[in-house]
């Protein structure tokens, strides 16, 4: 297999990091094209943790090239923090083994302030951005008065886009918002000092890739976020500004579609989110906090606690279906150990009627009557376990219940954060 995309299947950080890293061994490329630093994509390698936010999580292989590909929304400033902090960790990252779109765009300090900002004035129907100006990056890229990488490194060209954007930006900030403004002069030469450092790495990537792949290279394709955070078919306006999926690629990559040869989702075993928005299956009593307990789960990238519920068999066929996957790999199994009950939703009521697809056409998903189905639970610590008949009698139930419910085979299992901690099962 020479191409193949992994994505998220739910509402994000589903343990794509950890999968990318493992499967980034026998891939020549790992492309991510799409979302920014609002990502954290966490890698634990014998017990040594890494959070990636934007650059790809095949940088911990010697060997391999990642890319940003032209989707990615791109802040210059964290980039190179986080190059500099791979860097003095050991980790090699190099013009060779990372490459940056000279079309991604780019985001600036005043879209991290407007996104603040937005969010504010959007009060009690805020999303709970990230904060890292992803929103207002894509917003410029789509009107079109956004600066792509490429341009940081034309200094005359740059100064005058900069100039038009940071007016009008600047305008908004003072009048709208009641804040202070930027100022030009030092913007400019700040983010031109930043594309001067990222020059380097920055090329016609997307040609890169294409021409790798035509070569017979193994090109992996690293989504962010997760399909229920899609701004297309995600739950808006409670998304992220790009498409997280599959349907990403073409666009965010510059890969034809049709080269896409297999796609896999990733779950957890159970299902978290982070912000607002609705999340049908939330447990927002004992369970909810015993799941949170058991699995950390706090935000890579914010560190704010996550909304934690059960596996939910309808958002996850929706997001299998939406990307033509062919399988799913389910991470976090250990978290899910000495629950003496485990419920999964099987599909939704709507109006009483029963809905086996997830319901696009409803604006608000709160209104949804969530169906359970619940089975009982195991109590061994599943950490160690490498073969999946280690597995106790009920773990493998589970997977095989949750197998039947999404209609495409599990074919890869994680029991812990460690690289090493997977039990595979046909991938
Ligand atoms: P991503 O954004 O999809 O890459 O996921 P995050 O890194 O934001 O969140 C996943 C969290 O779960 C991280 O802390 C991982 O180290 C951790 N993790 C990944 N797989 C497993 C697993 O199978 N079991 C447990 N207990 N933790 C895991
Ligand atoms: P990874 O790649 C989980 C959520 C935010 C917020 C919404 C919009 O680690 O899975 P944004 O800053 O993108 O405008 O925020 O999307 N969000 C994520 N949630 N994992 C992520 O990335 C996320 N990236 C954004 O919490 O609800
Ligand atoms: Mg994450």
């Amino acid at each position: 297999m020479s191409s193949v995309s992994v994505f998220g299947a739910q509402w994000g950080d589903e343990g794509k990091g950890k999968i990318i890293d493992l499967l980034s061994s026998d891939v020549d490329y790992v492309v991510r094209y799409q979302g920014g630093a609002n990502a954290g994509h966490t890698v634990v390698v014998s017990g040594e943790k890494y959070v990636l936010h934007l650059i790809p999580s095949g940088i911990l292989h010697p060997g391999r090239v990642n890319v940003i590909g032209n989707g990615v929304a791109v802040d210059p400033a964290k980039l190179l923090e986080e190059i500099d902090g791979l860097r003095e960790r050991g980790v090699e990252v190099t013009s060779q083994n990372l490459r940056l779109s000279a079309n991604a765009q780019v985001i600036f300090e005043h879209h991290r302030l407007m996104d603040r900002y937005a969010e504010r004035w959007r009060g009690d129907g805020r999303i709970g951005t990230t904060g890292r100006g992803i929103g207002p990056s894509y917003a410029d890229k789509a009107s079109r008065t956004g600066l792509r990488v490429g341009d940081l490194l034309e200094p005359d060209h740059c100064a005058l886009r900069l100039k038009a954007a940071l007016a009008e930006k600047n305008a908004v900030m003072e009048k709208v918002h009641g804040e202070s403004v930027l100022d030009y002069d030092s913007q400019l030469a700040t983010y031109l000092a930043l594309g001067e450092r990222l020059a380097p790495f920055v090329g016609d990537v997307a040609a890169e890739v294409r021409r790798a792949y035509r070569e017979g290279k193994r090109v992996l394709f690293e989504g962010a976020q997760g399909v229920m955070l899609d701004i297309d078919h995600g739950t808006y306006p409670f998304v992220t500004s790009s498409n997280t999926g599959t349907n990403g690629i073409p666009a965010g990559a510059g890969f034809p579609a049709k080269q896409i040869e297999k796609a896999y989702g990733i779950a957890k075993a159970y299902c978290t989110r982070v912000g607002e928005g609705p999340f049908p299956t939330e447990q927002e009593g004992a369970i909810g906090k015993r799941i949170r307990d058991a699995g950390n789960e706090y935000g890579a990238t914010t560190g704010r606690p996550r909304r934690c519920g059960w596996f939910d068999a309808v958002a996850v066929r929706y997001g299998i279906e939406l990307c033509g996957a062919d399988g799913l790999v389910l991470t976090n199994l250990d978290v899910l150990s000495g629950f003496e009950e485990l419920s999964v939703a099987t599909h939704y009521k709507v109006a009483g009627e029963t809905r086996e697809d997830y319901p696009a056409d409803l604006v608000d998903l709160g209104r949804v009557e969530v169906v359970y189905e619940t089975r009982p639970g195991w109590n061994d610590d599943l950490t160690a376990m490498r073969k999946y008949d280690d597995l106790p009698l009920l773990a493998r139930e589970y997977v095989e219940w949750l197998e039947s419910l999404i209609g495409v085979p599990i074919v890869l299992l994680s029991v812990g954060p460690d690289r090493e901690q997977v039990i595979p099962r046909g991938i």
